[in-house]
């Protein structure tokens, strides 16, 4: 029999938390909102100086995400259930629209497993599983931002023109061509993460 318990991608209690990174980059995340290619083109005096930010995680509980803004853009931060982790190294990565991990902490074009898209917790050597996940929240298709625990692969939806992204962040199904990027990011501490 099925259990629909928390350990099951998409089945989580709904908890996300939006934290203002500074006071000048702070906005409302809304969740189908477009979020302007003109910010990404042409960032603001004030965002630009954001170049690292430090972001505590210790509030951040197993199933639950916290997405910050970060040069002017939404970035996610989810705690994963060991059966996220299990759904996502569970896919055929050659069978992804997208097999490069897109992740500049490591190479954008090495193969998109979990191990390469997740974030190593403080002093990891390896491969190792890690719960964390640290992604850019704006689609790959046309730049709105996707929804956590939602769609069919119990990652993230997009609800704008239906792209469904996995619970490591791929582009599983939809218009969206690439993978959620991976900003750089790097745990400074056993609760602390600096982003850039
Ligand atoms: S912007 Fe996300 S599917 Fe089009």
């Amino acid at each position: 029999m099925a259990h629909a318990d928390e350990h099951e991608p998409g089945t989580g209690t709904r908890r996300d938390f939006i934290y203002y990174a500074t006071a000048g980059a702070g906005a409302v995340i809304a969740g189908a909102a477009i979020w302007p290619l003109v910010n990404q083109m042409n960032p603001s005096a004030d965002v630009q100086a954001l170049s690292s930010i430090r972001v505590d995680l210790s509030g951040v509980a197993e199933g639950t995400q916290l997405t910050v803004l970060f040069q002017g853009k939404p970035v996610f931060i989810r705690n994963r259930t060991a059966g996220e982790i299990e759904a996502a190294n569970g896919v055929d990565v050659a069978s992804l629209p997208d097999p490069l991990s897109q992740n500049e902490n490591i190479d954008v074009s090495a193969p998109a497993t979990d191990a390469n898209r997740a974030l190593p917790p403080f002093g990891a050597e390896g491969d190792v599983d890690s719960p964390w996940l640290v992604m850019w929240g704006v689609c790959t298709h046309l730049g709105c931002v996707p929804l956590g625990e939602q769609g069919d692969f119990g990652g993230w939806f997009c609800p704008c023109h239906g792209s469904h992204y996995d619970t490591a962040g791929r582009i599983r199904r939809g218009p969206a061509p690439l993978n959620l990027p991976i900003p750089l990011v790097e745990f400074v501490d056993e609760t602390t993460i600096q982003l850039g």
